[in-house]
């Protein structure tokens, strides 16, 4: 890994810097812990390709496993703890920073090695208010319950356990909620690449060829322009398979009037992105092919016009339904006013999930959907704000069904795009692969 450059450090640095403010004005101080995600075993002794924890690299730029992150609120001091050198483990795995160079290169106060850091817990723990940690992380909950353990054993010596545990994500989650202008760029950046690569699946495919080509085509197009990995596993659907929600790119042959449904996106240097377009194996929709895209399209544009500073989140995700609901009841599929289908629910036979997800670091990305700080089962969903980024995808998916024509049967349409709020509204960041079916159908003729 190199270095990260001044400007880069400068964030990281502003970043930890707002946490521990948060921290003092939530708790009058304390002690942040983030760990970074541990390497997964694939098999035998294969790992997964290594993945660090998106909020430990949000606060460090550092992708090493193996390491911890700690901030002292009111000190303002961050210490990281990461692997030794290892000049063996290096001839086998690779480069590694080891402590004393990481904390130069990236900008800590301090730094320790990893092997030390259950150890020198307690100490950093004693006489602090809070501890902000990851819950639910178990590794880090164990190191914490056991310091606090053995605070409490000190407590005649002076040394009290905090008195307060907390969860470092949710504050975490408020600040990576609003993206600054370096992550947008790259997000900017992440839905290009993702965009060119819908662009080359369309223009490769072809009848008899089967999904796995067409997945091939999109890591091709991610890897070769630069980035590190999909930010998660690419659906590429054709025929029946397009009305399985979270179905995985497969064997199964792109037949002559299939549609095919391709869910996919990059991750560029720690942010994704999330892209679905549908298209006519053959390049040409029919009728039915169509009218059912230019419903889901007609939803998406009505969601997009409802994406703007102050618009609800529940809003773009009602004005999608809305259409959808009315398209349906327009073809004849169910019966009964827009407000009863509604009220019925009678919809979710051809569309059953929400309009779109926060995206960032995550693919589905951190912050409260409804209003911080609010409760109940009926808290108010939250306002969108210019810096957020999230998907639009409405969906409509058509499998074999007594009230439904069988012309229009298996055909599953999602149209997924990334949008950035800003202070007029909202900037669509992955349009550089087609959309309308002319668009579709010209770029397909082949
Ligand atoms: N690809 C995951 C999603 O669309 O939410
Ligand atoms: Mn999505
Ligand atoms: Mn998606």
């Amino acid at each position: 890994m190199n270095a990260p450059i001044a400007s880069q450090l400068a964030q990281y640095q502003t970043r930890r810097a707002a946490l521990m403010s948060q921290m003092r004005a939530l708790s009058g101080g304390g002690i942040a812990i983030v760990r970074t995600a541990p390497e997964v075993p694939r098999n035998a002794d294969s790992d997964y390709p290594y993945r660090y924890d998106s909020s430990f690299y949000y606060l460090t730029g550092f992708d090493e496993p193996d390491a911890v992150l700690v901030l002292d609120a009111n000190a303002q001091h961050s210490t990281l703890f990461c692997r030794n050198k290892d000049e063996e483990r290096e001839i086998w795995d690779g480069y590694r920073w080891g402590p004393e160079a990481a904390r130069e290169a990236f900008g800590f106060n301090a730094s320790a090695a990893i092997d030390d850091f259950s150890a020198n817990l307690p100490s950093l723990l004693a006489n602090q208010p809070a501890a902000y940690i990851q819950i639910g992380n178990a590794i880090v909950e164990r190191d914490v319950a056991s310091a606090v353990t053995t605070l409490r054993g000190q407590q005649r010596l002076g040394k009290m356990p905090p008195q307060q545990l907390r969860d470092v994500g949710a504050v975490l989650s408020e600040q990576r909620l609003i993206k600054d202008a370096s992550e947008l760029a790259t997000m900017a950046q992440a839905g290009k690449i993702s965009a060119l690569a819908h662009v080359r699946a369309m223009q490769t495919c072809r009848i008899g060829q089967r999904e796995y080509t067409l997945e091939a085509e999109l890591l091709h197009a991610f890897r070769t322009s630069g980035s590190q990995f999909p930010a998660y596993g690419s659906i590429v659907a054709t025929g029946a398979n397009s009305c399985i929600l979270h179905y995985r790119a497969g064997n199964s042959v792109l037949n002559d009037g299939d549609m095919v449904l391709i869910d996919a996106g990059c991750e560029l240097n720690g942010y994704a992105s999330d892209i679905t377009r549908t298209f006519p194996a053959n390049g040409r929709f029919s009728a039915e092919q169509k009218a059912v895209y230019e419903l889901v399209l007609a939803a998406q544009d009505a969601s997009v016009a409802q994406l703007a500073p102050g618009k609800t989140f529940d809003q773009y995700n009602d004005a999608a339904t809305r259409v959808l609901a009315q398209g349906m009841i327009d073809f004849g599929w169910i019966q009964g006013s827009l407000d009863g289908v509604l009220e019925s629910g009678s919809y979710r036979q051809f569309y059953m999930h929400r309009c779109g997800h926060w995206l960032g670091m995550d693919v589905h990305d951190c912050g409260d959907y409804r209003v911080p700080g609010t409760v109940g089962d009926n808290r108010p969903w939250r306002p969108l704000q210019a810096g957020m980024v999230l998907t639009v995808e409405p969906g409509c998916y058509v499998r074999p069904a007594a009230n439904v024509p069988e012309a229009f049967w298996n055909i599953g349409v999602r149209i997924e795009d990334d949008a950035v709020i800003i202070p007029t509204g909202c900037e669509l960041i992955t349009r550089d692969v087609p959309v309308t079916v002319k668009q579709i159908e010209d770029l397909m003729r082949h």
